[in-house]
This record gives structure tokens, sequence and C-alpha cells, in this order.
């Protein structure tokens, strides 16, 4: 069984749930955020967070839908070819 597990919640961040210290989180110049005493965290995919690249909650004030979601209603609003 896997150590780390990513949950994509819907509509709403990645939750990363993994043992202290089997994992790293890194920057774009590679420099570690402090994970310590975190066996788990949610990271932003809405864009929003202002504690990014951490969840802050943000996506479920703007109403934030995952692409899954987003697309399914793109699809129900496309009509059919040759309707
Ligand atoms: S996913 Fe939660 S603030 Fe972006």
């Amino acid at each position: 069984m896997a150590q780390v597990k990513i949950t994509c919640r819907k509509n709403g961040p990645y939750r990363v749930e993994a043992p202290e210290g089997t994992i790293e989180l890194v920057d774009a110049d590679g420099n570690a955020y402090d994970l310590t005493g975190k066996p788990a965290f949610s990271l932003c995919r809405c864009g929003a967070s202002v504690n990014k690249p951490f969840c802050d909650g943000t996506h479920s004030k703007m109403g934030f839908q995952a692409a899954e979601a987003a697309v399914k209603k793109a699809e129900e609003g496309t009509p059919s070819p040759g309707a």
C-alpha cells in the first residue's frame, strides 16, 4: 500500500496525506516548505488561495468548480452535432 495518499476533493483542493517526514514539498526554486507536524495538508487547485500552495478555504467562497465538474457542465450546455 502506498504511503502517500492524494485525494481530489470535490470542487476543492488536493488533500495530501503522508506519514510525517515521508514527503517533501518544494517551491519553484527548490526551497522546501516546513511540513513539520503536518501528516496531512491541502494544496490549492482553484488558484485563489492567498496562502499558496496551500488551500485557505477561498475555493468555497468563490464557487470553484473542479475541472471534471466544469467539463461536465460545459458538455451539458453544448448542443449536440446536427441539433
Ligand atoms: S482549492 Fe482551496 S483555496 Fe484554492
